[in-house]
């Protein structure tokens, strides 16, 4: 038998991270998904988690901060025992990092109170793009990854552009592809793929938080060639094409999935 096939998505429970979750399951692969929620969104995750297993998958739900170094090590032990408990054994062919949990304060404001902090600032770096270089390199010494498997981090066109509120995410943006960058160069010689993938606006709880984002909307919605907003599914079903095994040469590069909305800002 084949090895088994793992998916970890960070940011399982909404958005491009369920989409995507529930895209790799109907693919074959395992999820093990990691989120973030409190009571009254946690439903959210559950709901991901039976629709995978619905699709005969196995799905290992932690309901954790990614960023937090001993929640990451309980995790990856916990995917480890699993993996080695399996006959046919297993592997992590998909890497997802989508995670949003950022500050959305402006840097200048007249009240310093109101003003972005360093540890604001800091923690917002620290999950939204340093925490994707950790989860990487344990799956690498833990030797959790094959020739073939693929890193995908979620971007966007606020990477390179200024968006009000967005300074924070706009900074984590630029080191993530950074990193993106970095990851690829380094994990080449292994054989495994680091992409970057840009979404266009997509109607998701985190874009919801960020001050005038009926604003984002409606500029999307006038500008995007498509003439439609960006789907978690778009994503997803982007994620699961570039899974293909004839796609392992695309690496270091982030892909725009948004319809042309990036050729057109
Ligand atoms: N929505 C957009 O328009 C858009 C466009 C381009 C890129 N993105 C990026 O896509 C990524 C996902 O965004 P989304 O719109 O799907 O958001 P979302 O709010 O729908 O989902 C975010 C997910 O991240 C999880 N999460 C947040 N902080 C976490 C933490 N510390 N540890 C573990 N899990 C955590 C949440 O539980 C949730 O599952 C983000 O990086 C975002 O910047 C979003």
């Amino acid at each position: 038998m084949a090895e088994a096939e793992w998916a970890i998505i960070l940011g399982a429970s909404s958005g491009f991270g369920a989409a995507t979750a529930r895209a790799l399951a109907r693919a074959g692969m395992h999820i093990v998904g990691v989120h973030l929620d409190t009571r009254a969104t946690l439903p959210n995750a559950e709901k991901v988690r039976a629709d995978i297993e619905s699709q005969g998958r196995r799905a290992l739900f932690f309901n954790a901060n990614a960023a937090d170094p001993g929640k990451r090590r309980e995790i990856l032990d916990r995917v480890q025992e699993v993996i080695s408990g399996d006959p046919d054994g297993g592997y992590v062919r998909v890497l997802l990092h989508s995670l949003a949990f950022g500050t959305l304060r402006p840097y200048i404001t007249a009240d310093p109170k109101e003003a972005l902090t360093k540890s604001q600032l800091e923690m917002t770096l620290d999950v939204m793009a340093n925490s994707l270089v950790y989860w990487v390199q344990d799956l690498f010494w833990r030797g959790l990854f094959r020739r073939g498997s693929k890193v995908f981090a979620m971007t966007s066109g606020g990477s390179a552009r200024v968006i009000p509120y967005y300074g924070a995410v706009s900074a984590a943006k630029a080191c993530l592809e950074s990193h993106i960058r970095q990851l690829a160069f380094e994990l080449a010689p292994a054989g495994v793929a680091v992409l970057g993938i840009r979404a266009g606006v997509t109607d998701t709880p985190a874009l919801r938080k960020i001050p005038g984002h009926e604003q984002l909307i409606e500029q999307a919605l006038r500008r995007n060639p498509s003439g439609r907003l960006t789907e978690p599914e778009d994503v997803a079903n982007a994620i699961v094409a570039l899974c293909h095994p004839g796609t392992y040469w695309i690496t270091g590069c982030v892909i725009n999935v948004d319809g042309g909305e990036d050729i057109v800002g």
